[in-house]
């Protein structure tokens, strides 16, 4: 070959390695080790920061778990946890992560990491998202934009999503969708919105968007503020006569008591209440030092009932939840949705264990191996944090759903049946509410040769589902069910 001919082709050779280079997943982000876990990692990690404002120097963090089936192929997920203020590493670690997490034996040394069988990585992959900026590991450099909301976190995390793809291009082929739980009741319909819009709009990159995933969602102030009552009157766990007194009373309005006489009946049902477990009923609640007593209102529970709380999962389920949608006397509503740790004003909460969580995350070599922030930029990883002011601003997610649905992006409305924190009762209601046609009527779905649950199919793909005893992290409760939901879902099958 000639001088020329050779030179030609060192560029082009160059131009082909650049091409490479800019096609593909960045080096520096990619996961080599997982303290605590032992052997091969099962599908590629990667980790890191993606900037979404330059000029505040606001710097989301991502964990993305490459699908341990066909990575080319597989749907691409974005996972968010609510809050408002909660990391997505609750998803990662105690819900449908790659690894169950086994607490440590002693204070200093590492929980171990077991491959999880369940994990929604088999079938996809995931990204899991700390938002908005305060959150998780996520930061910026001006704290005023830690006064944020829904519409700022939206707009954000699409702007997310777009840096995101340009930096993992080889995925922008992928179906993708968008799944949260809790509060991301509202982040997954107003994320999903702005996606539309960009679309619309020919935004670059272009989005394969497909559908959205909503698990014991905050939807509406009105209707999910009225599901509680009926919950706990269908759940037994208030009398026929007091049911009857407070809808004589309240006249169906629980969400906005008008009268003292609803106030009051109200306070009865919360004492009636007070001491389960708002994240799954049949679940003990454990309290203070005395954290192994359960409590009398978990004894009163029948066996057969606990039976039905029961989990295949290695590793029990929390004690407590701390990602919290929705306490029963602080409802979402319009304006500031006060934080866990602002709602009990204290950083020592209550039936709560995360220690798991914190264990591994503060941890500093694991802080290195999936590339957070030095500490000295972000100090510690908290599951909830006080650190953000958060403002509901986009009012009731019914309109957003309409218009998602309407527009041919399918959407499955999931909730664990035993949740009081965000009941079933509020998602059956907003999802008949819309109108749709029924096309698939109220039937049981099967697992592993089971009812596992019920579901509800309207036109224009919206899909109301329960799980049968599992609680407001149905993964967490449930994994085996939930993959298998969720695989069917995502695969356009009937559930
Ligand atoms: C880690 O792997 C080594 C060698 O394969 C094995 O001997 C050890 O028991 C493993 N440790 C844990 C905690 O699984
Ligand atoms: C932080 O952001 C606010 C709002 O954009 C701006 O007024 C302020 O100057 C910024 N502070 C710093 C230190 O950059
Ligand atoms: C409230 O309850 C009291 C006592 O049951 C009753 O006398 C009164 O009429 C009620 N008020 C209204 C407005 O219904
Ligand atoms: C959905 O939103 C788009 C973009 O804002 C708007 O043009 C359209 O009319 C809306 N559709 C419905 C059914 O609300
Ligand atoms: C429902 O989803 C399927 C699969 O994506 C699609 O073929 C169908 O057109 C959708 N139906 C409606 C009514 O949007």
């Amino acid at each position: 070959m000639n001088k020329v001919g050779s030179t030609i082709c060192l560029i082009l050779l160059h131009i082909y390695l650049s091409i490479l280079v800019t096609n593909s997943a960045p080096e520096t982000a990619i996961v080599t080790q997982i303290p605590g876990f032992n052997g091969t990692i099962p599908s590629k990690h990667y980790a890191g920061y993606v900037t979404v404002d330059e000029s505040h120097g606001r710097n989301l963090y991502y964990y993305f778990v490459e699908s341990e089936g066909k990575p080319s192929e597989d749907p691409v997920v974005l996972w968010l946890n609510g809050g408002p203020g909660c990391s997505s590493f609750d998803g990662f670690i105690y819900e449908h992560g790659p690894f169950n997490f086994e607490a440590a034996k002693t204070k200093e040394s590492l929980p171990t990491l077991h491959l999880n069988p369940y994990s929604w990585t088999k079938v996809s992959s995931i990204i899991y998202l700390d938002s908005p900026a305060g959150v998780g590991f996520s930061y910026s450099e001006n704290e005023t934009d830690y006064q944020t909301g829904d519409i700022k976190t939206a707009s954000d995390t699409h702007a997310f999503l777009l840096k995101w793809f340009e930096l993992y291009p080889e995925f922008l082929a992928n179906p993708f969708f968008i799944a949260g739980e809790s509060y991301a009741g509202v982040y997954v319909p107003t994320l999903a919105y702005e996606v539309l819009k960009g679309i619309d709009a020919g935004v670059k990159p272009n989005l394969n968007f497909k559908g959205y995933i909503v698990g014991n969602g905050v939807t509406d102030e009105q209707i999910d503020g009225n599901a509680l009552v009926p919950f706990v009157h269908g759940m037994g766990l208030i009398s026929d006569e007091l049911f009857e007194e407070v809808n004589r009373e309240c006249n169906g309005n629980f969400y906005n008591s008008l009268s003292d006489n609803c106030t009051s009946k109200l306070t009865k049902v919360d004492e009636d209440i007070d001491g389960l477990n708002v994240y799954n009923i049949l679940e003990p609640c454990y309290h203070g030092t005395e954290a192994e007593k359960i409590t009398t209102s978990y004894i009163r529970l029948p066996s057969s009932f606990r039976k039905l709380g029961e989990t295949e999962k290695p590793h029990p389920v929390r004690k407590r939840m701390f990602g919290r949608a929705w306490p029963l006397r602080a409802p979402v509503r319009d304006g500031i949705v006060p934080t866990w740790p602002q709602l009990i004003n204290s950083n020592n909460v209550p039936c709560t264990d995360g220690s798991v969580a914190n264990a591994w995350l503060n941890n500093e070599v694991v802080r290195k191996a999936i590339h957070t922030a030095e500490k000295s930029v972000v100090s510690s990883w908290d599951l909830c944090t006080d650190k953000i002011s958060f403002n509901h601003d986009a009012g009731s997610m019914i309109k957003y759903h309409k218009n998602l649905t309407s527009r041919g992006y399918r959407a499955l409305i999931f909730s664990g049946d035993h949740d009081m924190c965000v009941p079933f009762t509020g998602s059956q209601a907003w999802t008949r509410s819309i109108g749709y046609k029924i096309v698939d009527e109220w039937r049981p779905w099967l697992s592993n040769g089971q009812v596992v649950g019920y579901t509800q199919g309207y036109d224009n793909n919206l899909t109301f589902l329960t799980i049968k005893g599992a609680g407001h992290t149905v993964p967490e409760y449930k994994p085996q069910e939930a993959l298998d939901f969720y695989k069917r879902f995502l695969a356009g099958l009937p559930i």
